[in-house]
């Protein structure tokens, strides 16, 4: 449906010049939930603002439905747009607002109202019909600027940060409030944010940007178990990682030891681009970058030594920040209920489930 081909936009003129996004490619399906994730500065907006038409690309193509968009003007691309601020007109009711842009677009009054009550009523605003925006709550806006946007029966939605002046519990809240939304318009939506853990939770897949480059896409969990990069392990999720010597390579697979003696199979290998290989250590070859589950706790013979920082219970289950001598910082380790629990400043030994473990490699090992 919608199909991004080596977009890129430069701002300024050498030797200011700044490449925003950087030949950016991705397609994205008919109905999916789609989000662009990655950290302040990383092209985000600048590549939704291509998209809608607000910014020109200086290269590259965006066909949509069949159709270059790259050419088509702002108001003929039929998107419907929600931002962080809501910019709602504050002197008119929710449904006013709503209905504001209909007028212009020519269609007739009694269309204007069925069509505005029938997307009040799916958003369950319907109640808030005749109130003013600043009576209402901040989620209670936002909904109305979502409203503003479907009005149109656009054929693609883009949100850019929406959440991001709601309080942390609302925007847990909204974030399935807008998946419930988009999944009954079934509509295609590109989402920004900043927050893994929100795209995590609502997209059916993401794209992992970092300075201006697209470095991952896929479904999330995909993206959490299978990072092609120490960014991509850190920024989604937490990343022990860990000194290894490799012993034996093969095939995507490989065999490593631990500092401490001890020797795990990993079956996911990838290499290192050159910006991150310096994160290796002299003394090692490899990092291990395990997730805070696939660690466990236990008794210290035959085991990685580590001693408990700090111990946080999260109500189901039990977070330790743990130093451990062959980390590269601190670990985190997250264990159930059930397991034994460990006070702080307590020893204890470090295992891991290799299986589910990713060993980033420098690119020629010694
Ligand atoms: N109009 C502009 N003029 C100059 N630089 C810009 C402009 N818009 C964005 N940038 C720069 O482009 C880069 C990407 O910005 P942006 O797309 O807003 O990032 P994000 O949304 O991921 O935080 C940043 O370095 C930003 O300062
Ligand atoms: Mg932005």
């Amino acid at each position: 449906m919608l199909s991004v081909r080596e977009l890129t936009k430069t701002f300024g003129a050498p030797p200011d010049r700044l490449v925003a996004v950087d030949r950016v490619s991705l397609d994205v399906n008919d109905g999916e939930f789609f989000t662009m994730l990655g950290p302040s500065g990383c092209g985000k907006t600048t590549t939704l603002r291509m998209i809608a038409g607000l910014e020109q690309a200086t290269s590259g193509s965006i066909m949509f439905d069949g159709q270059d968009y790259t050419r088509v003007p702002p108001q003929r691309r039929n998107i419907g747009m929600v931002f962080q601020s809501y910019a709602l007109f504050p002197h008119l009711s929710v449904f006013e607002n709503v209905a504001y842009g209909l007028r212009p677009r020519g269609v007739a009054r009694e269309e204007i109202a069925s069509r505005t009550d029938e997307v009040l009523r799916a958003l369950q605003l319907d109640r808030y019909r005749d109130r003013l925006p600043a009576t209402l709550s901040g989620g209670q806006q936002q909904r109305v600027s979502i409203a503003r946007a479907l009005v149109y029966r656009p054929s693609m939605l883009l949100l850019d940060e929406p959440l991001a002046n709601l309080d942390a519990k609302l925007r847990v809240q909204m974030r399935e409030e807008i998946r419930r939304i988009q999944r009954e318009f079934g509509i295609l939506s590109l989402y920004v944010t900043h927050d893994q853990e929100e795209a995590m939770a609502i997209s059916d897949r993401l794209a992992l940007f970092n300075a201006g480059r697209l470095v991952q896409l896929g479904r999330p969990r995909d993206v959490y178990r299978h990072p092609a990069s120490l960014f991509a392990a850190e920024f989604i999720g937490r990343a022990n990682l860990l000194r290894a010597k490799v012993l034996d390579r093969a095939a995507g697979a490989a065999k490593v030891m631990l500092p401490g003696g001890g020797m795990v199979a990993v079956p996911r290998v990838v290499a290192l681009g050159d910006a991150e290989t310096a994160r290796v250590p002299p003394d090692a070859d490899a990092l291990l970058m395990a997730r805070p589950e696939s660690m466990k706790l236990g008794p210290i013979e035959g085991r990685m030594p580590g001693r408990i920082l700090r111990a946080q219970d999260l109500g189901g289950t039990n977070r330790y920040i743990i130093a451990a001598e062959a980390a590269l910082g601190e670990l985190t380790v997250e264990a159930a209920r059930s397991a034994p629990e460990y006070g702080e400043g307590a020893s204890v030994g470090l295992a891991l489930n290799a299986e589910e473990c990713v060993l980033f490699i420098r690119p020629d090992p010694r």
